[in-house]
């Protein structure tokens, strides 16, 4: 898929250069059908694993002694991607209610931009008790049809649990405390710690109480791309290409038709 080529040259460029990877400015539709954009950190494709020094937005990771990463392992290929969040923020309820969604994601040190229109799918952790997620026959046929294993093969059959578990092992403490803290978006008042802090000793008392309640907030989104309307302006003049996806998705039945600028 020409689109995707494009976009991992051009995350390979990023971290080439050492700087931090741009988040994505990520719109939704609310129950009024008026646009809601955020900025989200996009982990990459479904799947992929990277080593920890080539995680996404390293450089704001904490020293967490939370963390007893297991060795990278084989990256399985897809053309999903996804970024995490908590399972009570309006954007799952929104997208819940209306799954298509765009997002824009501009890499200032490259000079492109990437204006991605897709279809997603809520993720909810095994701990979760919401009923927002993505049903899991759905879930099932999502990665039978676009998550493949690694060309030299694996015994590890993909599971979304797998990949929840990888993405929320990987996360700041911070972020956990997050997800441990009250409902994002409600109205906070004086009493309210906003960022709940886990313990950092795993033997603290009720750590283990808050891990899990951060396990049931946490949740994936997973982003599968509909049409990608690609600018490069490092070229002179600007190049646009749009990359449509066809009725079945298959990747060979994407089509590139490029446009002026
Ligand atoms: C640089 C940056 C990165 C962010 N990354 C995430 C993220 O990965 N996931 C997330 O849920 N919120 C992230 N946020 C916070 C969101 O922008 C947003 O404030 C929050 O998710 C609540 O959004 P909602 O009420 O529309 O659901 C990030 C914010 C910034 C500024």
């Amino acid at each position: 898929m020409e689109w995707k080529l494009r976009l991992k040259e051009t995350l390979g460029a990023v971290e080439a250069k050492k700087i931090s990877t741009p988040p994505i400015y990520f719109a939704t539709l609310d129950e009024h059908g008026l646009p809601q954009v955020r900025a989200v950190q996009c982990v990459g494709f479904v799947g992929e694993r990277r080593s920890p020094e080539r995680e996404t937005g390293s450089e704001q990771r904490v020293e967490d002694p939370l963390e007893h990463l297991d060795p990278p392992q084989a990256s399985w290929e897809s053309a999903l991607l996804c970024f995490s969040t908590d399972i009570r923020s309006a954007k799952c309820r929104e997208l819940a209610r209306t799954r298509l969604a765009q997002f824009c994601w501009w890499f200032p040190s490259e000079q492109r931009q990437f204006r991605i229109a897709c279809e997603t799918y809520i993720i909810a952790s095994p701990e979760s008790n919401s009923h927002i997620g993505t049903p899991t026959s759905e879930l099932e046929a999502l990665s039978q049809c676009f998550v493949h294993p690694p060309a030299k093969g694996t015994s590890e059959r993909f599971s979304w649990d797998n990949e929840c578990g990888y993405h929320f092992d990987r996360l700041p403490n911070i972020i956990r405390g997050w997800h441990v803290g009250p409902p994002p978006s409600a109205p906070c008042d004086d009493n309210t710690v906003p960022f709940d802090q886990l313990p950092l000793s795993r033997t603290s008392a009720d750590h283990d109480l808050k891990l899990r309640q951060a396990q049931q907030n946490f949740a994936l989104i997973v982003m599968k791309p509909k049409s990608v309307d690609f600018v490069d302006m490092a070229q002179q003049p600007p190049t646009r290409l749009l990359f449509e996806s066809g009725e079945d998705d298959r990747s060979s039945s994407w089509r590139t038709i490029p446009l002026n600028p």
